[in-house]
């Protein structure tokens, strides 16, 4: 059981920890699930010019952070306040921070400005700040910190902060997890493997173009040590989570069928044969088209997670629900949601459905789809009951049409208004 420790840790030459523990957090940010809490790890470094504090913690930490702040250092030698992310478990204690060192000067990445305005309001101008970007410096004399900016790791404003002489990598959110353990160093607490991977599944994965870039930039750094924003400090070979960074990016990447064909994946929950009929005719339509692999899965036999990995790899997806009490059935929705984890901006998407009644299920979908940043260039099929011999040719046609937008053989399409219509 983690110990809430009082007093500041040095976690290198003149570097100290000063953050917090929350062992009692089982949920973080309404999606994450913390079995056993997490930290919010700040640091302080001194130089003979002054301190920098890098990151504070969530707001109702800020006793203890302070109290740790206090054992090391005197508010008047605070020369910088670093923003390495300002989510509000990490910039809870800023606006608090600056009433305390008003003089501090505060470094924060461009894309994080508008994020500082809304945090300090009209205290802002009461303070001075850069905006950073990679290769910019922060001095205390003898000692420099470089920014690294890491755009969308997992934020906008996201960036690393780097101590050359000490080869330590601040590195906010990037490599943390969601693991509580007073013993604060990856050689001697817990089993967290589990917690570093679940936490890049959730929370860095659908940024993984910006994860390889980014280690594109810390990889050359080399750093002896990382002090992450939450869970361990990784001192004990830490090169070994770059690397894991690296390989968990690229395994999401990986595409098992022919890199020359586009995959289309379809989806679909049927309760009395009809959406069942529809997806099938649709699969036929689409397979017509050469370069387009086409899939067909009965969400009645499937499970989420493997699914997910296969949507990743996607081109197109299509979502087939019946519409039962006004709405798309849960299966469907339960896919839908999971979606969050993964990239689908530019993605195709489609959807369509039999009803008997009112038949929202399909509008509902492609609502989904276009929140998901999908193109849906196709007006999804909604038809009554079973459908008919011409209805299912209509969907021979839908599946065709879109294999061929996915495909790159669509004909530009003449905009009829009754299509406009529910
Ligand atoms: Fe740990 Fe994105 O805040």
């Amino acid at each position: 059981m983690a110990r809430q420790e009082l007093k500041p840790v040095e976690i290198a030459n003149g570097v100290h920890w000063v953050g917090a523990l929350d062992p009692d957090l089982r949920m973080f940010d309404l999606i994450l699930k913390t079995a056993n809490g997490t930290s919010y790890n700040a640091y302080v470094v001194h130089g003979g010019e002054g301190v920098a504090v890098i990151d504070t913690v969530k707001e109702e930490f800020s006793e203890i952070y302070f109290s740790k702040l206090e054992q090391i250092t005197s508010y008047e030698r605070i020369k910088a306040v670093i923003l390495n992310h300002l989510e509000p478990d990490h910039a809870g204690a800023v606006p608090e921070l600056m009433r305390r060192a008003p003089h501090a000067h505060i470094f924060v990445s461009t894309r994080g400005l508008k994020l500082l305005q809304a945090l300090l309001k009209d205290e802002l101008e009461n303070y001075q700040y850069t905006l950073t970007d990679t290769g910019d410096v922060c001095s205390l004399g003898e000692r420099t910190l470089s920014f690294i900016n890491t755009p969308y790791l997992h934020w906008p404003d996201t960036q690393c902060t780097y101590l050359e002489d000490e080869k330590l990598l601040f590195s906010g959110d990037v490599f943390g997890c969601h693991f509580c353990d007073d013993r604060l160093y990856n050689d001697l607490v817990g089993d967290f493997r589990f917690s570093f991977e679940y936490y890049f599944k959730h929370i860095m994965r659908p940024f993984k173009r910006w994860v390889l870039e980014a280690m594109d930039k810390i990889e050359p750094l080399q750093p002896r040590l990382i002090a992450p924003a939450h869970g361990p400090i990784l001192r004990d070979n830490p090169l070994e989570y770059v690397k894991s960074y690296r390989t968990l990016s690229n395994s999401y990447l990986t595409k098992k069928i022919d890199a020359r064909e586009k995959s289309l994946l379809i989806f679909y929950m049927s309760a009395y044969g009809a959406t069942a009929d529809m997806a099938k005719h649709i699969h036929a339509g689409a397979s017509e088209i050469e370069g387009v692999r086409v899939s067909l899965y009965d969400l009645q036999g499937g499970e989420i997670e493997p699914f997910i990995d296969l949507i990743e790899g996607a081109d197109g997806l299509l979502f087939g629900s019946p519409t039962i009490n006004g709405d798309a059935v849960k299966p469907v929705w339960d896919v839908l949601a999971s979606l969050i984890s993964i990239e689908t901006r530019g993605k195709l998407g489609g959807a369509f459905g039999s009803y008997g009644w009112s038949g929202e299920a399909v509008r509902m979908i492609e609502d989904r789809l276009r929140g998901l940043k999908m193109r849906v260039p196709e007006r999804g099929l909604r038809m009554k009951f079973h459908p008919t011999e011409d209805e299912l040719e209509e969907c021979h046609a839908y599946g065709l049409a879109l294999a061929e937008a996915l495909a790159g053989k669509a004909k530009p399409k003449e905009l009829d208004f009754a299509d406009l219509q529910m």
